[in-house]
This record gives C-alpha cells, structure tokens and sequence, in this order.
C-alpha cells in the first residue's frame, strides 16, 4: 500500500517565528495523532528558512523540502539554489513546475523535466514533487488529459519511466489553487487515475508504487473524502498548511485512511 504524503506548500509566507512556531506545532500535536506514524508530513518553507527549519525538523518526524531549484549544479546562476545545496542543508524533497512558477515566472515543460532530471541524476537524494494540472480553460474545453498527458512527457521524455521510480506527482488543477474551491472527489479521482493509467503504460510496478498527491484549497473539511478516492495518496496544501490547526486536521484524515 502507497503510504498517504501530506505536504505543506508555505509559499512565500513566513518568518523565523512562524517557521519554529508552525514546524514545533505540527510536530508536538502529529504526537497526539494515533496512527501518525502511518504516513508522511512534509514541509516546504521559502528558501531563507530551510536551514533554520532543517535544525527544527532534525529530531522529529517532519520532513523538508524546497519549493524550486536551478537544475545546474552550481555555477553563474545570481539568485539561484541548486540540488546539492539543499541536499546539503537537509532537504530530502522538492517541488518542481508549480503552477505559480509556470505561470508567474514562465517555467515551461523542458524547464521542469531539466530540474527533474538533476534530482534523478543525484540519486534522488531529493526527491522531486512534480506538479502538473490543468487551467479552468483548458478544463472547459475538455483538455484536462491531454494537459497532463504533455507535461508528463516532457518529462518522461527526458528521464524515461525510470524517473520516476522514486519521484511524487502532485495532481492540482490551476482553477482550485487558492481559490477556495476544490475539485470534487470524483473529479479529482479521474485526474489521478489518468495519470497512473499513463505511467502503467510504462511500468506497472512504478505506476502502483508512485505517490499522486492532490493540491487546490484542500482542508480539514474535504480532506477525508478526496484522501479516501482511491488512487489520492495525500496532498500539497497551501493556505491550509499555514495554521498548525487546519494542517494537522488534514493529517488526522491521513491518519484514518491509514488505519482503516
Ligand atoms: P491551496 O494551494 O491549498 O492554497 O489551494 C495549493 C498549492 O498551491 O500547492
């Protein structure tokens, strides 16, 4: 069974106070969780405070990961984060090809499978979370597969199936990504399950063991039903991952799934 991953995006929010104040709340009340350690919790910090929150992670349960990295190793990159450093200060994740910076900062299909390709060349010593989804349009017009079918192979086409032997993809369609507004189980369920379809097209075996977790306006109070669907394998919360209260509520509905 594919153990539930329940990430917090924190995007660009926070402080050195809410990064000890969140990561110490989420971990001290994951200790009054029964079935906890049934299943994953990732946080995802601005950059400037991974190595604060590394420290504050070490001795518990909680993992780190990075919002983006350069896919270079090092070199003339002003601004950039490469893979080596943040495997250096303690990240054993990262998300790639958000939607923000697809659409913010003009990250393309090719850009995405380039940093994809850099965590797969260093032995997944982090872990990519590839994220991929939809616009309200290209939903519309009845585009949604196709969608996911092109940003999957660009990467596919770059790493092969073989990439994502260790990596996450994380389902979020644009039109519920702080919006307040959630795909429904069942909408949330096909997406999924498309994309599990299109890598047992590859490999049975990577498509049963890869984690697809489902991000847009996810909370404690739709948690339950969109965890339970039956290839949803966490989620990639933002707003809710803000308030130790609301993100530990989805945990607890991790912590059913698990159980059950
Ligand atoms: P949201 O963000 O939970 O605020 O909709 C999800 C995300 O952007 O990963």
């Amino acid at each position: 069974m594919r153990r539930q991953l329940i990430a917090g995006n924190w995007k660009m929010h926070g402080s050195k106070e809410m990064t000890s104040e969140l990561i110490n709340g989420i971990a001290n009340g994951l200790g009054h969780v029964s079935g906890a350690n049934n299943f994953d919790v990732l946080v995802c910090p601005s950059s400037v405070y991974l190595s604060i929150a590394s420290g504050l992670v070490s001795e518990t349960s909680v993992k780190l990961g990075a919002q983006n990295v350069n896919a270079n190793e090092q070199g003339a990159f002003t601004g950039e984060i490469s893979l080596p450093m943040l495997a250096e200060i303690g990240c054993q994740y990262v998300l790639l090809g958000h939607s923000e910076r697809r659409e913010l900062f003009g990250e393309t299909n090719g850009q995405v499978a380039e940093k994809f390709s850099a965590c797969v060349a260093l032995d997944f010593t982090v872990t990519p979370v590839l994220c991929i989804g939809e616009t309200l349009e290209q939903r519309q017009q009845e585009r949604t597969n196709a969608v996911l079918s092109e940003q999957l192979d660009a990467v596919l086409e770059v790493t092969g199936i073989a990439g994502f032997a260790k990596a996450v993809i994380a389902y979020e369609p644009v039109w519920a990504i702080g919006t307040g507004e959630t795909a429904t189980p069942e909408q949330a369920q096909n997406a999924h399950e498309f994309i599990r379809n299109k890598l047992a097209e590859h490999d049975q075996d990577i498509a049963q063991q890869t984690r697809i977790l489902y991000g847009g306006s996810m909370k404690p109070t739709n948690a339950l039903e969109l965890l339970s669907q039956a290839d949803i394998d966490g989620g990639l919360i933002g707003g809710a991952s803000l308030q130790a209260e609301s993100f530990l509520g989805i945990c607890k509905a991790a912590a059913q799934i698990g159980i059950a």
